[in-house]
């Protein structure tokens, strides 16, 4: 299922990419992520970014600063969500890019977010006017061989759906409410579509790569436009039985202290899986603007 695209790269001495799967994943070796990177260099990696949607970085040791500035090689960033509200998020080195995803707690506050909500397929940031095109994953405390995050190629799924059903989605965007989805109101029979949301393409076309993904985002609190409310609640469970269907047998990364993974976030969903009580789980994340459409 690999696409052509993989076959036919080749990238520049010293950047070794490994697919870590039929259909998306690669791993890259050779590459130092704290040292500033060529232009050579930085365009292979973007290249695998493109052909793999996922890249897998091992063994790296990266201060916030480090992990910002190789970041914004891919773009501007958006900050972490959430920061500067409540009691919420730490800031790490002084950078308000970085958002920690952590359940550890500290003074009796827990230093970073990490919800049953990332148990589920999603999109980072579906309910934000223009989710972070990349997001990147760096993995500093971590359970063995539990916790890990899967990665499922929207293209692909897109790519599977039956005709009549990719003609059917062709053109429609897909609401999302925050505040339904964190309330469950519209599991509760709530009309969700007079809550405020934002509105994305329910099928992207990826600026660089040309092909199309299904943009699922999230399912509670997600409606499809131009449809009733149990027409639009039809089409998302079929839609969603294909992502669930794929996602049985997706590539997850176990993850290692020092693993860095950067995706796509409009070709790929991603889900976290459980761990242990009592185990401690600390990551850090950023996230990479979108250009306006
Ligand atoms: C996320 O949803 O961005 C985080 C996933 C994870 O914690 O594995």
């Amino acid at each position: 299922m690999a696409h052509a695209l993989q076959a036919a790269r080749a990238y520049p001495d010293g950047v070794d990419v490994r697919p870590l799967s039929d259909d998306i994943a690669a791993e890259i070796r050779g590459v130092d992520l704290g040292r500033p990177l060529s232009d050579a260099v930085f365009g292979a990696i973007y290249d695998a970014w493109l052909d793999h949607q996922v890249l897998l970085f091992r063994d790296q040791a990266l201060t916030g600063r480090q992990m910002v500035a190789f970041s914004r090689r891919f773009g501007e960033l958006d900050p972490a969500p959430g920061t500067g509200t409540g009691p919420g998020p730490t800031v790490v080195d002084g950078v308000p890019e970085i958002h920690v995803i952590s359940n550890v707690m500290e003074d009796g506050r827990l230093t970073g977010s990490d919800g049953v909500d990332e148990c589920v397929w999603h999109n980072d940031m579906r309910d934000t006017d223009l989710p972070p095109k990349a997001c990147c994953l760096y993995a500093l405390e971590v359970p063995e061989a539990e916790g890990d995050t899967g990665f499922l190629n929207m293209y692909t799924v897109y790519e599977l759906l039956p005709g009549a059903l990719q003609e059917r989605i062709e053109g429609r965007t897909i609401r999302h409410v925050a505040e339904a989805a964190r309330d469950g109101l519209g599991a509760a029979g709530a009309d969700v579509a007079r809550l405020p949301g934002v509105s994305q393409p329910l099928v992207r076309t990826h600026p660089a790569t040309g092909r199309k993904a299904l943009y699922l985002g999230w399912r509670r609190g997600s409606s499809v436009s131009g449809l009733t409310a149990t027409e639009s609640e039809e089409l998302l469970d079929v839609l969603w039985v294909h992502v669930e269907e794929l996602g049985r047998n997706s590539w997850h990364n176990r993850w290692r202290p020092g693993d860095l993974v950067l995706w796509d976030n409009h070709c790929a969903m991603h889900r976290r899986c459980a761990y242990s009580a009592g185990a401690r789980r600390i990551l850090h994340r950023t996230q990479v603007k979108a250009l306006p459409r």
